[in-house]
């Protein structure tokens, strides 16, 4: 693995692993990042790198269903190994607009794998990063297992659920070495603010009100971001070829209890006698649309085969995330451009986004 192409890699994942590849693994190749740069898609979160690493970081802006764009990435940049994450990512964009995820999730991800089949003689390794959400909801016991028969519940999971069965069907009918990881929610750095975590801290630290879904009963099973890093090298570096591989932080959490840690950490970090104790911004708002109950992952096969394990408590990785949003407000406001407040005021209501009405 000298030339690895990462797909997405200007995202929250993608950006966390590209420095992770060149800053903490012995990873001694290239980095090729070839993201769309779409609304999620963010250049300033690795603006340091190309200056940093000269000669083992480049990125190039295309789709990756655009046939000619990437193939040129492919042989011009000798890629040998795939890391692919480029995705539309939530779930309630998903709800709205399904036909994009359809686009870039399973017709994108069908353009890669064509072009990995062409050149399947020098590819050592596809990997898809794929989500839990596949494998459908839960009830108030079990785990799911690499074993879990698929049962996506929204347009969002289908669609990554679409890219993983190609993806293993690529392994399996063309010899493409595959890997595949199924990951629970993920927190950290670099999340864009329209996933729970980051948007409850930036709506706590302003006064505005706290969008919580039904009566924030629902469970999600929490990993800081840099341990599903750690994973997805592993997995690259030593994971079975044909093989899926489960992540998840064995930390389950109901969202309502997340979104008053969030609360507590604020007041303790950013105490604000305007806006006084952030809890009571808490507002039930109308449920999500087919909403998941609960996600919870069983990865003791990545834990039995690779000697993985989650570093980062919820506690301590939720203050650092916390933190790292407090000292990063130019990040924050450029994110948060146009097509994000028309986002918000279409997600929660006018006066909902940064700027309008609703502030304490
Ligand atoms: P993200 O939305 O933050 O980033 C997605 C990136 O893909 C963006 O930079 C965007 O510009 C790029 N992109 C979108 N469409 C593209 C296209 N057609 N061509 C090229 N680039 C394109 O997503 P994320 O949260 O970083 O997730 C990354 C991957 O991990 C996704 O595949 C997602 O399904 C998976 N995943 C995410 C989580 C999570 O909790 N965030 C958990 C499990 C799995
Ligand atoms: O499980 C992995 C998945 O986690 C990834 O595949 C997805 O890309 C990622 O977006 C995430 O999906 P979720 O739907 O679980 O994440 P989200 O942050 O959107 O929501 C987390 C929970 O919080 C969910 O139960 C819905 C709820 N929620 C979310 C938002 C945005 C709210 O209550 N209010 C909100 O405003």
């Amino acid at each position: 693995m000298e030339h690895l192409l990462v797909t997405g890699g200007c995202g929250f994942i993608g950006a966390n692993l590209i420095r992770f590849l060149l800053e903490r693994t012995p990873f001694e190749g290239r980095v090729v990042n070839v993201d769309k740069l779409t609304y999620a898609g963010n250049p300033e979160s690795l603006a340091d790198l190309a200056e940093r690493f000269p000669r083992r970081y480049a990125f190039v802006q295309a789709d990756i269903g655009d046939p000619a764009a990437m193939a040129e990435v492919f042989d011009g940049q000798g890629i040998d190994a795939v890391c692919h994450l480029a995705a539309e990512s939530h779930v309630d964009r998903s709800i709205v607009a399904p036909g994009g995820f359809v686009q870039t999730n399973v017709v994108g991800t069908l353009n890669l794998l064509e072009l990995a089949r062409a050149r399947r003689g020098r590819l050592v390794r596809f990997h898809h990063v794929s989500t839990d959400e596949v494998y459908g909801s839960l009830g108030e016991t079990g785990r799911f297992m690499e074993t879990t028969p698929y049962g996506p519940n929204s347009p969002y999971a289908a669609s990554k659920a679409g890219a993983d069965h190609l993806v293993r069907a690529y392994g399996h009918t063309y010899g493409l070495p595959v890997t595949i990881t199924n990951c629970s929610n993920n927190y950290g750095p670099y999340q864009f603010p329209e996933k729970l975590i980051p948007l409850m801290i930036l709506n706590a630290l302003e006064g505005r009100p706290l969008p919580v879904y039904g009566r924030g009963a629902n469970v999600r099973d929490w990993l800081f971001v840099e341990d599903h890093c750690r994973a997805l090298w592993e997995v690259l570096t030593r994971g079975r070829v044909g093989e899926t591989y489960n992540i998840g932080g064995d930390c389950e959490r109901r969202n309502l209890e997340v979104v008053e840690r969030i609360c507590g950490l604020l007041d303790e970090m950013a105490p604000e006698a305007r806006i006084g104790e952030r809890r009571r911004l808490i507002t039930f708002v109308v449920d999500r649309p087919g909403h998941d109950y609960r996600y919870a992952i069983d990865c003791t096969k990545l834990q039995r085969e690779l000697g993985w394990r989650p570093a980062e408590s919820f506690e301590s990785g939720l203050r650092r995330t916390v933190r790292w949003y407090l000292e990063h407000p130019a990040w924050v406001a450029r994110v948060r451009s146009g097509a994000y407040r028309e986002w918000v005021a279409r997600q929660y209501g006018a006066g909902a986004a940064p700027g309008g009405e609703g502030a304490a």
